[in-house]
């Protein structure tokens, strides 16, 4: 890996398909960046795994060797700026971030929710999206901001919901809209081709626009 590329650092708790999507994109050259570390917060988490098959940087932080929230959240952040880390993206990482952390990567830390914000935001979306009886759902790559699943929307990707869905078979769709539009949010930044304005993210073709 060289040293100048745009470096991102990743949070998982589980699966890592999402983590796996991002290097998928990387390895393809769609997405110009490289992982500079992954973090989980679970020892035996899938994603770990996919580091290592993938020689990238990947290590288990463990939240009980901190004291309280604040201090595990300022080791993550070290590690992060340790490696010159630009831009943070959360996949699957099943904790919330609290301010602190987030005025480190000011506008530099992204999400993927598998509902279309502001429905269902939080744990089950796809659950919540089948127990409420929407005919349409999706996911939706967001800005983090203070509150949970709410910051400026980047994208967004529906698909149909089916009368004989179930969770996994509704998630399964999601997901492969995720795998597509999480990686293509993170270069849309990388080329600086997203602009925010209060809630309103608006994103260019080229790269002669407004940087963020
Ligand atoms: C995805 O559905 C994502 O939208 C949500 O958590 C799940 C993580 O899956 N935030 P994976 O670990 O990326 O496979």
């Amino acid at each position: 890996m060289t040293g100048n590329k745009f470096k991102l650092g990743v949070l998982v708790s589980g699966r890592g398909s999402n983590l796996q999507a991002i290097i998928d994109a990387i390895e393809r050259g769609e997405v110009t960046a490289e992982i500079a570390l992954v973090v989980s917060d679970k020892k035996n988490a899938p994603a770990l795994e996919r580091c290592r098959k993938h020689g990238v940087p990947g290590v288990f932080l463990d939240p009980k060797s901190y004291p309280d929230k604040r201090r595990f959240e300022q080791a993550l952040a070290g590690l992060f700026k340790e490696r010159s880390v630009e831009l943070v993206c959360l996949a699957g990482f099943m904790r919330i971030l609290g301010d602190e952390f987030i005025h480190s990567f000011p506008e530099r830390i992204l999400n993927i929710h598998p509902s279309l914000l502001p429905a269902f935001p939080g744990l089950d979306a796809q659950q919540q999206a089948l127990d409420y009886g929407v005919k349409t759902a999706g996911c939706t790559v967001h800005f983090v901001g203070r509150e949970v699943d709410a910051g400026p929307i980047i994208s967004q990707a529906a698909v149909p919901v089916w009368d004989n869905d179930d969770v996994e078979s509704l998630s399964r769709r999601i997901l492969k809209e995720e795998h597509r539009i999480y990686p293509a949010a993170i270069q849309a930044l990388i080329e600086k081709r997203l602009t925010v304005s209060g809630r309103k993210v608006t994103q260019t073709n080229n790269t002669e626009s407004e940087t963020l």
